[in-house]
């Protein structure tokens, strides 16, 4: 095997697995969301933005009509799939993303025939709400896309990652982690009209603002899987069909909730429509230039999404809690619920907000939190081969 110097531990992997090059070499980041939570399904606004931690995926077609994939974070777990065999319950585990996003491709008319053969590695936490299946999903995607020459947009492709999650893996997440991934710029956060699929980037520079975004992995675990995330989207669909709208999205005003009997829904839908006007908020503030003002909304996002949506878990309103004592300008719990990491927008080059959570969690006997700084980064791209300008947008 052959081991150039320069190598990606990718492409190391890719030849240490199946003993040639790689053809396609491609990278998709996993996502912060500023702001907009359990707003993507309700058709409404969503502000993420990528990370620079993410998967990256080296490809090379095969001839056999298999799908072969291999994960450094899985090494005991490979998976050869013959693609003719793809149907949803099919393949379980990690394998089922990237499997998924074949069966997706196929059934919108792209029959992969060969098969491919997939090498994959990620930096990003798994389970810490940072969208690793979805950077899973894109790069497999991507690379798929791109041995077979398709031509497959952007968004398109966001669509049948969704597709794959949704309906082959199982799990009935919304648009935002793929299109976060695959449509982010640097340096911006996305701002992305989940009715329309309209995108628009919004200057997102927290270090020129002298402040910075700082991600804390609460170290609970939490699966979109496990039904709570589904009530809640179960819960959306009732209090829109009850207000005779297609989705929340509709409903601009708050008044319209005393229309609604049950209490929940009255929640669950205030949450949605306050949300989706914070989102237009932190907008018009980042347009302005003042990141600041907007750590008051995230905030306010917090308190909607654990008192009127009931998605928060203890971790992460102590989280919250002890960033705002020491110092934070805003902080709120991020993703699904019930789990994973909380964003803090912080002054820039300080630990005063991160020891003092750590020794909140100390005081209270739980494991350590992990910190990460949130840089707003590029979306995904192409490692090899390289091109002109390097982001592989072609
Ligand atoms: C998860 C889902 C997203 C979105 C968020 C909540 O991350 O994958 O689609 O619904 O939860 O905003």
């Amino acid at each position: 095997m052959s081991d150039p110097a320069g190598a990606l531990p990718a492409e190391r992997w890719f030849g240490d697995r199946f003993g040639g090059p790689a053809g396609q070499v491609w990278r998709a980041p996993g996502r912060a969301n500023l702001i907009g939570e359990h707003t993507d399904y309700n058709q409404g606004w969503v502000l993420p933005f990528a990370l620079d931690l993410g998967v990256t995926v080296a490809a090379a077609r095969r001839g056999d009509g298999v799908l072969a994939l291999r994960s450094r974070q899985a090494p005991r777990a490979p998976a050869d799939v013959p693609l003719a065999t793809l149907a949803p319950g099919a393949v379980t585990g990690w394998a089922a993303y990237p499997a998924g996003v074949a069966w997706a491709l196929r059934g919108a008319g792209h029959p992969l025939v060969g098969g491919a053969s997939l090498a994959i590695d990620s930096d990003l936490p798994q389970g810490a709400g940072l969208s690793s299946s979805a950077a899973l999903e894109c790069a497999s995607g991507l690379a798929l896309a791109g041995l077979y020459g398709l031509d497959l947009p952007r968004p398109e492709l966001a669509t049948l990652a969704q597709h794959a999650e949704n309906d082959f893996v199982g799990v009935p997440s919304g648009i935002m982690d793929q299109a976060a991934s695959l449509l982010s710029r640097v340096g911006h956060a996305l701002l992305l009209d989940c009715r329309s699929g309209a995108t628009t980037d919004i200057p997102l520079d927290p270090a020129a603002a002298g402040l910075a975004l700082l991600i804390i992995d609460t170290g609970a675990r939490h699966a979109l899987g496990d039904g709570r995330y589904a009530q809640r989207r179960r819960e959306c669909d009732r209090a829109a069909a009850l207000l005779g709208v297609a989705s929340l999205r509709e409903v601009t005003s708050l008044d319209a909730l005393s229309q609604l009997t049950d209490p929940v829904l009255r929640r669950r839908a205030r949450h949605v429509i306050t949300e989706n006007a914070r989102v237009e908020q932190t907008v018009a503030l980042l347009t302005r230039g003042d990141l600041a003002g907007v750590g008051p909304v995230l905030l306010a996002s917090h308190a909607s999404l654990a008192s009127d949506f009931e998605v928060s878990w203890p971790e992460a309103d102590v989280a919250v809690d002890a960033a705002m004592a020491a110092g934070a300008l805003g902080a709120r719990m991020m993703g699904g619920g019930f789990g994973g990491s909380a964003l803090a927008l912080v002054p820039a080059g300080q630990t005063a907000v991160s020891d003092a959570i750590t020794a909140e969690f100390a005081r209270r006997g739980w494991p350590p939190p992990a910190f990460l700084p949130a840089v707003p980064s590029a979306g995904a791209f192409r490692l090899r081969p390289t091109d002109g300008d390097g982001t592989g947008r072609g």
